[in-house]
């Protein structure tokens, strides 16, 4: 069912969870993801990356995206990601985006408040979520190389920036990068305890893969409502078509089969994430 995304995010972190979202290059992914969470009882979001917003093919994916969201059982958000430019913003959310992450990170601390405004403005409906970015955030969201955290989100610019760009979910930079970590990742609790001192808006955790599930299952305590993942959902799917592709060429070019597989590896990817950060997993 469709759900307005800062809605979903506060009734998850009002029972201690949060809202993982996962990076759709697809339909068979968003299909998997929706129906773990169909099982669980669980609601998910479905993020589609500018580099797939912006193909040929983009805005016919977020229509489809749109009505498997629309029929799902339990809530779904789409949300357009890292998006910075307004015409795409605009062709993302008449696609039927109920979200968008407007992505001023790479610009200057006021030109990042203006560029939220006015994608606000643009946009105009009020039932349309906008995250924003604060703090700089290494790495590319399609290719995962391996990288060192950069940019931690300033705390002491928290309250202006999410007052003056009227943002309804927050991105940080906590130690946290997109993509694989160079050594081991260290979360700056410290600093994510500081911003969420300041601000009343949920903190959104990008570059999740990599991340312990200890720490993903703490970050929900502590004021993170949405925990974005890409590349270990990529890892999953690329890694079981290696080990299977040649066997079922030889059974009959069973495309079937590897779908059906390639659904198996989300829904399991999926669930995992979602009974880590509701607390419900073992860890
Ligand atoms: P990872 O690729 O590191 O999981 O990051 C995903 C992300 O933050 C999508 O916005």
């Amino acid at each position: 069912m469709r759900t307005q995304l800062d809605v979903l995010v506060r009734t998850a972190l009002a029972r201690g969870a949060a809202v993982p979202a996962f990076t759709c290059y697809d339909f068979t992914t968003a299909l998997a993801v929706v129906e773990a969470a169909e099982h669980i009882g669980a609601g998910v979001i479905l993020l589609v990356a500018p580099k797939t917003a912006a193909s040929p093919v983009g805005l016919r994916l977020i229509r489809a995206l749109r009505g498997l969201a629309d029929a799902a059982a339990v809530p779904v958000s789409i949300q357009l990601d890292h998006a910075s430019d307004i015409t795409a913003i605009l062709a993302g959310v008449a696609a039927g985006a109920d979200a968008v992450l407007v992505d001023g990170s790479a610009l200057t601390y006021e030109e990042n408040i203006q560029l939220v405004r006015a994608a606000r403005d643009a946009i105009g409906d009020p039932g349309i979520v906008l995250e924003a970015e604060l703090g700089g955030l290494a790495g590319d969201e399609d290719r995962a190389f391996a990288l060192n955290a950069s940019g931690l989100t300033d705390p002491g610019q928290v309250a202006d920036f999410v007052a003056r760009s009227g943002a309804q979910l927050l991105a940080v930079a906590i130690g946290n990068v997109h993509g694989r970590y160079a050594g081991e990742p260290r979360i700056r609790w410290d600093v994510l305890a500081d911003i969420t001192s300041r601000t009343k808006v949920p903190v959104v955790l990008h570059g999740a893969s990599g991340l312990a599930a200890q720490d993903l299952a703490q970050a929900p305590a502590s004021g993170v409502g949405k925990v974005n993942f890409n590349t270990e959902l990529r890892t999953g799917v690329l890694s079981m078509l290696q080990m299977q592709i040649l066997a079922h060429r030889e059974d009959g070019e069973n495309l079937l089969g590897i779908l059906d597989l390639w659904r198996e590896t989300v829904r399991a990817f999926t669930t995992a994430s979602l009974e880590t950060l509701s607390g419900r997993a073992n860890h």
